[in-house]
C-alpha cells in the first residue's frame, strides 16, 4: 500500500477507509466495528475518515467505543471533520440545518470529537464544507490555533472551490494540505472543472469522496459502464471495484480514494485495485464510456 505524504510529520494511506454509513450496519459493536479496522490494517490501510456528523453524530462514538477496547489509535491515522449543523441528535434543537465554522464551534466540535473517539489528538481536520457565512479571518485562526495546541496535527477542506480554498488559506499560517471532493469514474468534472487542476497546481493530494459514486455504478443506467468495468476486470484479474477504483489510482493526481462499503468480505478486498495498473487508453475508454461519448 502506497502512502500519500500530506505534510513534512503525516502521511496517509493511498486507500483510505471512511465511516459514513457506519450507523447503516445491522452490527455497530465495538468488535465487529474492530474487526473491519483489522480487516483495513491487514491490507495495511491506516487512515480512517470520519465526521462529527456521521451517523447522526453518533459514529465518532462508536468507532471511539472500538478504539477503547481494541488499542489501534496509535496505528492509525484518524480524519475528522467539522462545520455542518443538522438539527438531528446534539442539535436536534436547531432550527435549520446550517455550517459553522466560527471559532467557538470548531474549537468545541475538536474537543468532542478527540472525547468521543478516545484520543487525544486527530491527524488531518477537515471543514466538511465551504461555508458562505464564513469569517475567513476568525477560521483560520482557529485551525491554527488547534494545530499549536497539538489537538490537530493537519488541516485541510472539503467540497472548497479553489476560490474558498484560497480565502481561507490567506488568513493561515499553517497549510491546508488537501481537499476532500466527489471523485468516481460517474462524478469526473472536477477533471475538467478546475478542481483537480488546483490542487495538482498547489502540489496537493486529493481525498475522494463515494469513489464508487456510493454504489450507483452497480445500478440501472450504468449498465454499459459496468460491463466495460467486467471486462477490464477479466483482463486484469480484477473486479469492477477493483478497475473503478484504480482508475483513479492512474490518474497522476494522488488521489486517496475514501472507500465506504460496511460489507467485511468488501473491505477485505479494498486493496485489491493497488494491483491494476491501467493504461491510458483504458483511462479513456472508462472515461467516455462514464460519459455517453467521446472526448472532442
Ligand atoms: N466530505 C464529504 O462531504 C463526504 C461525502 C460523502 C462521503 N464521504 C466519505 O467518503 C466515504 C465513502 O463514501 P461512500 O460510502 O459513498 O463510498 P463508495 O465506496 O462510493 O460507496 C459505498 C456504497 O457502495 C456500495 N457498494 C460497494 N461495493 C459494492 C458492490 N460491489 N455492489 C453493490 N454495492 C456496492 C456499498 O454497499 P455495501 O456497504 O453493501 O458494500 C455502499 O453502500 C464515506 O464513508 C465518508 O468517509 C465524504
Amino acid at each position: 500500500m502506497d502512502r500519500i505524504k500530506i505534510s513534512d510529520d503525516v502521511s496517509l494511506s493511498r486507500i483510505i477507509y471512511g465511516m459514513w454509513r457506519l450507523t447503516d450496519d445491522s452490527n455497530t459493536s465495538p468488535s465487529y466495528i474492530s474487526q473491519k479496522i483489522e480487516a483495513c490494517l491487514e491490507q495495511k490501510i491506516t487512515t480512517i475518515d470520519q465526521a462529527d456528523i456521521y451517523g447522526g453524530y453518533e459514529a465518532e462514538e462508536l468507532f471511539g467505543a472500538a478504539l477503547k477496547e481494541n488499542g489501534y489509535r496509535d496505528k492509525l491515522e484518524i480524519v475528522t471533520k467539522c462545520g455542518i449543523i443538522a438539527p438531528v441528535g446534539r442539535f436536534k434543537n436547531s432550527r435549520v440545518k446550517h455550517y459553522n465554522t466560527s471559532k467557538e464551534h470548531i474549537s468545541q466540535s475538536v474537543e468532542l470529537s478527540l472525547k468521543l473517539m478516545n484520543t487525544d489528538y486527530i491527524d488531518l481536520l477537515l471543514l466538511h464544507r465551504p461555508d458562505p457565512f464564513m469569517n475567513a479571518e476568525e477560521t483560520g485562526y482557529i485551525l491554527d490555533s488547534l494545530i499549536e495546541q497539538g489537538k490537530v496535527r493537519e488541516v485541510g477542506a472539503s467540497n472548497f472551490k479553489h476560490h474558498d480554498f484560497s480565502l481561507l488559506q490567506s488568513h493561515m499560517n499553517n497549510n491546508l494540505v488537501t481537499n476532500q471532493i466527489e471523485i468516481s469514474v460517474i462524478a469526473n468534472q472536477c477533471f475538467v472543472n478546475g478542481d483537480v487542476a488546483f490542487m495538482q497546481e498547489r502540489r496537493l493530494p486529493i481525498m475522494a469522496w463515494s469513489p464508487l459514486a456510493g454504489g450507483k455504478i452497480f445500478g440501472k443506467g450504468n449498465e454499459k459502464l459496468m460491463n466495460l468495468l467486467k471486462d477490464m476486470a477479466k483482463f486484469h484479474n480484477s473486479t469492477p471495484t477493483g478497475i473503478a477504483i484504480a482508475w483513479l489510482l492512474a490518474h497522476p493526481a494522488n488521489i486517496m480514494p475514501v472507500m465506504g462499503t460496511n460489507s467485511l468480505s468488501r473491505i477485505k478486498s479494498l486493496a485489491d485495485a493497488c494491483n491494476v495498473n491501467l493504461d491510458m487508453q483504458s483511462w479513456f475508454e472508462i472515461y467516455e464510456t462514464a460519459n455517453g461519448q467521446e472526448v472532442p
